[in-house]
């Protein structure tokens, strides 16, 4: 029975990357919690059948976050509808290739996941704030990667993008610390989600060598953290990381 953080029906979150995976499932865990839940993702069809049994209140938007006019209108959109936006969670990414050594890194693939999982992540935050700056209060949140801080091999793109997301984590915690906007990302190893189905099996077997428990966390308990970290309970930490990563990350 997972702990009651949010005002039931009075709490608006836009969950991207919600079709599938951990951001499926933070939808689903919100929307449990009584939340609000707009669910965005760049596939249509599986993010409009996700938001199905989000509850009678959710919306599904189709939107690529690469794609600034399309995130700032679907934001602007939402604000409007919803009357406020409470938090945003970001889970929209993409691995690129793996297995690939960096300098065989395509230059169109690198680009590719760059333009996702970083770009993405400033246009998304870029919209939104100014929404929550209006209200003093917002809570956004970033999916970054344990390879973010330690790199993975043959994955220099999706790496060195993670990084950049982890610093602007840090700076949006800096940038809104006096506005009761908390910005805050997290750092999984190895969910089981079909991201990671589709790596090469030696590519899920090098991450799961990593973690002392030697196995692959559970999406519930993914879940679980995110809805703690947007809810108005986690009101101290920001510009931080969190770690989900079966012992992996020691700081
Ligand atoms: P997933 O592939 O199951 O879900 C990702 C979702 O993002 C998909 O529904 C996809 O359509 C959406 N998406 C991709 N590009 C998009 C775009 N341009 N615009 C809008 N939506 C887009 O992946 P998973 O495993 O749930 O990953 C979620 C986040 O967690 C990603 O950022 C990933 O890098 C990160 N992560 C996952 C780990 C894991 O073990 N599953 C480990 C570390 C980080």
């Amino acid at each position: 029975m997972a702990l009651q953080y949010i005002d039931r029906g009075d709490y608006n979150v836009v969950v991207v990357g919600a079709a599938s995976g951990i951001g499926l499932q933070t939808a689903r865990f919100l929307a449990g919690q009584g939340g609000r839940v707009a669910a965005l993702d760049r596939n249509k069809d599986g993010v409009e059948t996700a938001t199905k049994e989000l509850g009678k209140d959710a919306v599904a938007r189709a939107v690529d976050v690469t794609d600034w006019n399309a995130v700032r209108s679907t934001i602007d959109g939402i604000a409007q509808a919803f009357g406020k936006i409470d938090a945003l969670v970001n889970c929209a990414g993409i691995t690129g290739k793996t297995n690939v050594p960096t300098h065989e890194v395509e230059i169109e693939d690198f680009d590719a996941v760059y333009r996702i999982n970083l770009k993405g992540a400033f246009l998304l935050s870029k919209a939104v704030i100014p929404h929550m700056l209006a209200r003093k209060y917002g809570r956004v949140l970033h999916v970054a990667s344990i390879a973010g801080k330690e790199g993975n091999a043959g994955m220099a793109a999706y790496s060195a993008t993670k990084s950049g997301l982890i610093g602007l984590v840090k700076t949006l915690g800096k940038d809104y610390a006096e506005t009761v906007i908390s910005g805050n990302g997290r750092s999984p190893a190895v969910i089981r989600t079909p991201m990671v189905d589709a790596l090469p099996q030696a590519t899920i077997d090098y991450m799961t060598a990593k973690n002392p428990r030697r196995r692959c966390g559970e999406l519930q308990e993914a879940a679980e953290l995110i809805g703690w970290i947007v809810s108005p309970a986690c009101s101290f930490a920001t510009g931080f990381t969190f770690e989900l990563t079966g012992g992996r990350a020691v700081y």
